[in-house]
């Protein structure tokens, strides 16, 4: 597995039409299916790891986020990743972080990024550091097809959108989306997990139980109320749980069209998100 730093590397012919999987390292069994997927489509794969300082908010987790290249190339290697591209701030953000923040705040995001009222009223400024830094690395990798994760609904959807919304600059790209992989108890794997305490590790499986209890429910009143009740008596303090059109993620509006639960609430320190399909009545 080679190890990149200049994005020129990523010309070279053994790289042109990867399938390319973006991350921000800590990686685990979720990210390690995304790149097991893109291996099996066949095209030899390029990893990046970049902590991309414009998506976290000013009180977020920036600089504690876990930075941990070496056990992250152990995990890459054996599941043959022809590379790994850790790229400086530098290369990413050329005229500095403050005209990067700027340049994120000032992209037209496509709607299911920006009405939803879900990541992107809680997070305000992280879409915009996602596009921006997502349509980088695309720039530089040029991958033929990129994988993402459906632990990140929205941001999959985001992604999905800003490349249909610009095929001049994004060509064939495909756009891959992985199913969540889970801990045996159904905790959705996440870099953010190794923050939990022993304690509140137990009570993180309150996502996925509170997801189980709402299959029950007929009506997307019911299953949402029943998704609150679960997550609080789990101790967690609840910033939305929802059933909203899997589409769109705008509110459902008839029981036609798939739908989709979607969870963010915060345990202690730690901020914590799931989703997961679900079929309710309206
Ligand atoms: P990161 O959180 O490192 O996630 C990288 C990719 O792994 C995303 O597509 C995410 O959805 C996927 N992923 C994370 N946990 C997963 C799980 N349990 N099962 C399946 N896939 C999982 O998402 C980001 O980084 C960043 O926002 C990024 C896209 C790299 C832009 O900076």
């Amino acid at each position: 597995m080679r190890m990149i730093e200049d994005p020129a590397d990523l010309l070279l012919p053994e790289f042109r039409h990867c399938g390319f999987v973006p991350t921000m390292g800590a990686l685990h069994e979720g990210h390690g299916s995304l790149v097991s997927r893109a291996r099996a489509d066949g095209r030899p794969v390029v990893v990046s790891i970049f902590v991309n300082p414009t998506q976290f908010g000013p009180r977020e987790d920036y600089a504690r986020y876990p930075r941990t290249l070496d056990s992250d190339c152990a995990l890459l290697e054996p599941l043959g990743a022809a590379a790994v591209f850790v790229p400086s701030a530098e290369a990413i953000y050329p005229r500095g972080l403050e005209a990067a923040r700027d340049e994120a705040a000032a992209i037209a995001l496509p709607e299911v990024a920006t009405a939803p009222r879900l990541e992107d009223a809680c997070r305000p400024t992280h879409f915009g550091g996602v596009a921006l830094v997502v349509g980088r690395l695309f720039d530089l990798v040029r991958p033929a097809a990129a994988y993402f994760g459906e632990k990140d609904f929205q941001q999959l959807r985001l992604v999905q959108d800003m490349v249909e919304a610009d095929r001049g600059r994004f060509g064939e790209l495909r756009i891959v989306p992985c199913p969540t992989i889970r801990e045996r108890d159904g905790l959705a794997m996440s870099s953010r997990n190794r923050y939990l305490s022993a304690e509140e590790r137990t009570a993180a499986i309150a996502l996925s139980r509170a997801m189980q209890v709402a299959h029950s429910a007929q009506r997307v009143e019911t299953a949402e109320r029943l998704m609150r009740d679960t997550l609080e008596s789990f101790g967690l303090e609840v910033e939305y749980a929802v059933v909203r059109d899997a589409r769109t993620l705008l509110p459902v509006t008839g029981f036609e069209r798939p739908t989709r639960a979607l969870i963010a609430a915060r345990l202690g320190r730690t901020r914590l998100i799931d989703n997961s399909p679900m079929t309710v009545w309206r």
